[in-house]
């Protein structure tokens, strides 16, 4: 599979069309992420334990066009979510996509909810 950007892009809450099932609360690390996918879309979803929350987003950093945000840590900033690539640190926001230490492109960002004790990722298609 090609690395593209276009692949991507930010679906708001109000734009789901899909509900997809990933996998049991259980199997996502505690404030870690894991990588799932849905078509041809890899998407990192963060279990972020301390602030009770999850989300999700490409799992492809835009720096190097490499697979790897999903192995982020991942902290906060001014209160805001965010995760630093595991490569070379670019953090971006896990709410808006923001690349925040830089001015590469912002990253998508997916709706996530839990239900049933199940992980689902909200998408348009
Ligand atoms: S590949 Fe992510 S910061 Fe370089």
């Amino acid at each position: 599979m090609t690395a593209n950007l276009n692949t991507y892009e930010t679906v708001r809450p109000e734009e789901v069309k899909i509900w997809f099932k990933t996998a049991a609360v259980s199997k996502f690390p505690k404030n870690g992420g894991a990588c799932i996918k849905y078509k041809d879309k890899q998407i990192a979803v963060f279990n972020f334990t301390r602030e009770g929350s999850w989300y999700a987003c490409q799992n492809l950093c835009p720096h190097k066009m490499e697979m790897v945000l999903s192995r982020g840590m991942i902290g906060d900033e001014n209160m805001e979510a965010k995760v630093a690539c595991p490569l070379h640190k670019s953090n971006f926001s896990l709410r808006t996509g923001k690349h925040l230490n830089g001015d590469l492109e912002a990253i998508a960002t997916y709706p996530v909810k839990v239900e049933g004790d199940f992980v689902y990722v909200g998408f348009s298609e």
